[in-house]
């Protein structure tokens, strides 16, 4: 019975606060995209290799993200925006040309890295995607092509 009487309210509280955290949309504008600035556009990879890159990569590492449907919902909707700045923040595919020689090789070796050891695309990005379950063999195309870069 005690317990009981703590337990209601306190699940009344929580559902009101998760109705509150729904009025805190995220900002789901890109920045403007200076396409000359793009790193397909510079490096004009085979149209397979561009693909691969659009759909398992550019929602977080570019200034063209589509957000899904989930991303109205909060506390979700936070976390994937997260991801994307903080994506954006390592390595911005739309704004690739302004990265100096140095950073840019730098950069490169870092992709070969994160894909071949399976660390990117992020698995939670994969679940909320089917289209980037890339395999063994796409993820092969991907590193040869970044190391024709090196
Ligand atoms: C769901 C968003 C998301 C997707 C999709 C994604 N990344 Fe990332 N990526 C991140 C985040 C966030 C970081 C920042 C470091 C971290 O949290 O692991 C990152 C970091 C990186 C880094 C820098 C690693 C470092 O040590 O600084 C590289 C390179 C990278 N990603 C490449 C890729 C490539 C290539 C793809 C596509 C095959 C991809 N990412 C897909 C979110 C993503």
């Amino acid at each position: 019975m005690e317990k009981r009487k703590i337990i209601k309210p306190a699940l009344i509280i929580a559902a009101i606060a998760l109705l509150i955290i729904q009025f805190f949309q995220i900002d789901k504008t890109n920045p403007k995209v200076d396409i000359a600035q793009d790193f397909i556009q510079h490096t004009n990879p085979p149209t397979e290799i561009a693909n691969l890159l659009k759909t398992a990569c550019y929602d977080c590492h570019s200034h063209t993200t589509n957000y899904p449907w989930y991303t109205n919902v909060q506390p979700l909707a936070w976390w994937i925006k997260g991801h994307v700045d903080n994506g954006n923040k390592h390595l911005n595919f739309s704004t690739w040309t302004s990265y100096e020689p140095k950073k840019k090789a730098h950069k490169i070796e870092e992709m070969i890295e994160v894909v071949e050891g399976k660390e990117m695309p992020m698995l939670s990005y994969m679940i909320g995607h089917n289209e980037a379950w890339i395999d063994a063999a796409q993820r092969q195309a991907l590193v040869t092509w970044f190391k024709t870069l090196e």
